[in-house]
C-alpha cells in the first residue's frame, strides 16, 4: 500500500511515517519543510510544496492508495487572531486536496481533526463523537467545516474517508518552543531554566494521549475496514494542568517553577474523549501512561534544548 502523509514533517506526521514504514508501507511525505529534528529517513520520498498547490499534489498522488492530511497552519489561539487566514489556508486549501484526490483515484482520506476543539465547552465528560459540536475557536470551526466537506465529497465522488479526532497528543519531537502540546512546552521550559506558564488556576483538565498509542489509531484506521467515519482518539483520562505539573515534578531531574497569567477565552474548561468506539471498531486501545511518556519526553527534551 502506498500513502501519502500530508504534514508528514511534522511532530505527528513524523511519527506516522515510522509507523508506516514498520508496517511495510510505501511512503511519500509532502510538507513545505523538512523535519526539524532528524535526517531525512531513507526509503521515503519527500516532496516540499504547499497545501495549497492543487497541481503539484494531482501529480503526485496518481497511484497513492492512502492520503493522511495533518496540515494545520493554525493553533486554536493563532486561529481567532485571523479566521480568513485560518479559512483560506486550511478549508479552501484542504477543498483543493480533496479534489486532488479525488481526480487520482485516492482510495481513501484520513483527516487528522481535533477532539479538544470540535465539540465546544463539553455538557459533560467523557464526551463522545455524538456530543454536540459548538466550537469557541476559528481552529475548532474549520477542522468542522472540513469534516463536513469530507462527507460532502462522499456523498458526491464516493470518496471514502475516515476523521480522527486526538485529544492532547505529546511525545517526542513535539516542539518545545512551540504553541501546542502542554508537556513539550512545560519540559522546554523547564530544561531552560524557566517558569511554566499556567493560563487560570491550573485547574483545567485534557485528555493527553502519548504519541505512538495515536499513530496506532491512524494506521488502524486506514487498514481496517470500520463502520463509523469518525473516531475519538484519547486516553480517556482526565489529567489537570496542575495534576500534569506534579507529575512533571516527580519525574525531571530539575527545579520545577510555575507562574500564573490570566485564563485565555478559546481554553475550554474540561475536556475528556470518549474512547470506547475507536476500542471497539478499530480494536486499538491506548498503552503508554502519562509518567513514562513524559519520562522519555524529557530525556529527548534534554538531548535538544
Ligand atoms: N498537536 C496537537 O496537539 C494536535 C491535537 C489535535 C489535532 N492535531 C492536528 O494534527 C495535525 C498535525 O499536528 P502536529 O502537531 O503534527 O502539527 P505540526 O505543526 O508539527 O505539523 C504540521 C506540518 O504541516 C506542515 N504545513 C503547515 N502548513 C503547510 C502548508 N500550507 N503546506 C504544506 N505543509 C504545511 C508543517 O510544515 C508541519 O510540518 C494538525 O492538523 C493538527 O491540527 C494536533
Amino acid at each position: 500500500m502506498k500513502a501519502c502523509v500530508i504534514g508528514g514533517c511534522g511532530f505527528i506526521g513524523s511519527h506516522l511515517v515510522d509507523g508506516l514504514l514498520v508496517d511495510g508501507w510505501q511512503v511519500i511525505v509532502f510538507d513545505r519543510v523538512m523535519e526539524r529534528y532528524r535526517a531525512p529517513l531513507p526509503g521515503v520520498e519527500y516532496i516540499l510544496g504547499e497545501l495549497g498547490n492543487k497541481g503539484l499534489l494531482g501529480t503526485i498522488l496518481r497511484g497513492v492508495d492512502v492520503v493522511f492530511h495533518l496540515v494545520s497552519t493554525t493553533v486554536p489561539q493563532s486561529s481567532n487572531e485571523s479566521p480568513v487566514f485560518d479559512i483560506q489556508s486550511n478549508l479552501i486549501d484542504t477543498i483543493g486536496l480533496l479534489d486532488a484526490c479525488v481526480a487520482c483515484g485516492v482510495k481513501k482520506v484520513i483527516f487528522f481533526s481535533s477532539g479538544g476543539t470540535v465539540y465546544g465547552i463539553p455538557r459533560a465528560v467523557p464526551v463522545s463523537e455524538d456530543h454536540p459540536t459548538e466550537p469557541i475557536s476559528s481552529y475548532g470551526i474549520v477542522k468542522l467545516a472540513i469534516e463536513k466537506y469530507l462527507h460532502l465529497y462522499n456523498r458526491l465522488y464516493s470518496l471514502p474517508y475516515t476523521i480522527l479526532r486526538p485529544s492532547n497528543p505529546f511525545g517526542v519531537r513535539q516542539n518545545p518552543s512551540g504553541q501546542q502540546g502542554a508537556v513539550a512546552v512545560f519540559l522546554g521550559r523547564v530544561a531552560q531554566g524557566l517558569p511554566i506558564v499556567v493560563w487560570g488556576d491550573g485547574e483545567i483538565v485534557r485528555d493527553y494521549i502519548e504519541i505512538h498509542d495515536l499513530v496506532r489509531a491512524a494506521i488502524l484506521s486506514a487498514e481496517t475496514t470500520a463502520k463509523s467515519q469518525v473516531f475519538n482518539i484519547g486516553s480517556g483520562q482526565g489529567t489537570s494542568i496542575n495534576t500534569l505539573i506534579d507529575i512533571i515534578r516527580s519525574v525531571v531531574d530539575k527545579p520545577v517553577a510555575k507562574m500564573h497569567l490570566p485564563a485565555r477565552p478559546f481554553d475550554v474548561p474540561s475536556v475528556v474523549l470518549d474512547i470506547s468506539r475507536a476500542q471497539a471498531e478499530l480494536k486499538w486501545k491506548p498503552q503508554a501512561s502519562l509518567e513514562d511518556g513524559i519520562t522519555r519526553t524529557w530525556e529527548w527534551t534534554k538531548s535538544v534544548e
